[in-house]
């Protein structure tokens, strides 16, 4: 029987270095696209594709992304009186319901791997969803919402993987599949950044997985891989030794908000397509061009 995704867990313990000064005192998933939070639009991507619970795998001065997710009765209270319906019904709409969010510590940066077990006790025995904040998947239903449609139909792992040109593949995890141009496939090999001219394909591992919990117990080994942490990619090839991995193809945009151009990118992007700002952001970059 193939068991519902309910849980999602989203990995926001990284320190954010390529971003100082901004996170020196302010988590990098807090930066914000437009005017939401980058770990907001991943949020809002699990909750369009029917999550139901939240899990947070946080670290020492994350505190603030744990009071977003809470209601703020003073700002509430003010936006009440002023009137401000619209604003405070928005912060309604995007706060998850009373229990549906969990925050857990990786008490130190051991790598991806480590993270994503210790949300072992949180998701317990059910295949769940995860999610790497940094990278934002914008386009058709959502990644997390196809890749959940697939999942239905073939059940087991699945990972939303997508082109990266040749000279990128040593940054990202790769995937060897079986139909390189099918919307799912299954996946045959994987290797976490291979050395430049080895990677079996150009289909990088893009940061959203849905996997079962089997993987928690490969992760518990908490062997070393590439760069001396514990990698999530070497409990997956572990995995696939025993379960089934498909490819699923995302063919939106992806934007690396970890990268200042990704995200100076992104922001642009989304700026763009809204109705209260594109038009007149632009005007804005058209004056600047021309300079
Ligand atoms: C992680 C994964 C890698 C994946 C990447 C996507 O790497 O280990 O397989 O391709 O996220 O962003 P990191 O970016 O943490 O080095």
């Amino acid at each position: 029987m193939i068991k519902k995704i309910r849980k999602a867990v989203f990995p926001v313990a990284g320190l954010g270095t390529r971003f100082l000064p901004a996170t020196k005192a302010i988590p990098k998933e807090m930066l914000t696209i437009v005017d939401r939070p980058v770990v907001q639009h991943v949020v809002d991507e699990a909750r369009a594709a029917g999550i139901e619970h939240f899990v947070f795998v946080t670290g020492r001065n994350k505190g603030v992304i744990e009071d977003h997710f809470d209601i703020a009765y003073e700002l509430d209270d003010t936006l009440a009186k002023r009137g401000k319906t619209k604003e405070l019904e928005a912060l309604k709409h995007d706060l998850p319901a009373a229990g549906t969010a969990s925050f857990t510590r990786q008490q130190a940066p051991l790598g991806l791997g480590h993270a994503v077990w210790c949300a072992r006790d949180i998701v317990g025995d059910e295949p769940f969803a995860l999610l790497l904040p940094d990278m934002l998947h914008h386009g058709g239903k959502g990644c997390l919402a196809e890749m959940i449609a697939a999942y239905e139909e073939h059940g087991g792992n699945h990972i939303a993987v997508a082109p990266v040109p040749d000279d990128q593949t040593h940054q990202y995890g790769i995937v060897g599949v079986a139909d390189a141009r099918a919307k799912v496939s299954q996946i045959h090999s994987m290797v976490e950044k291979p050395p430049k001219g080895t990677a079996p394909s150009n289909l990088h591992i893009t940061g959203r997985y849905i996997l079962q919990p089997t993987i928690f117990d490969l992760l518990a080994r908490q062997e070393k891989g590439a760069g001396g942490e514990i990698q999530l990619t070497d409990s997956m090839i572990a995995l696939s030794r025993q379960e089934k991995f498909f490819a699923v193809r995302f063919d939106g945009d992806i934007y690396d908000t970890g990268s200042k151009i990704g995200f100076l990118a992104a922001n642009i992007a989304y700026a763009l397509e809204r109705g209260d700002l594109g038009p007149q952001l632009r005007g804005e970059i058209e004056r600047l061009l021309e300079r």
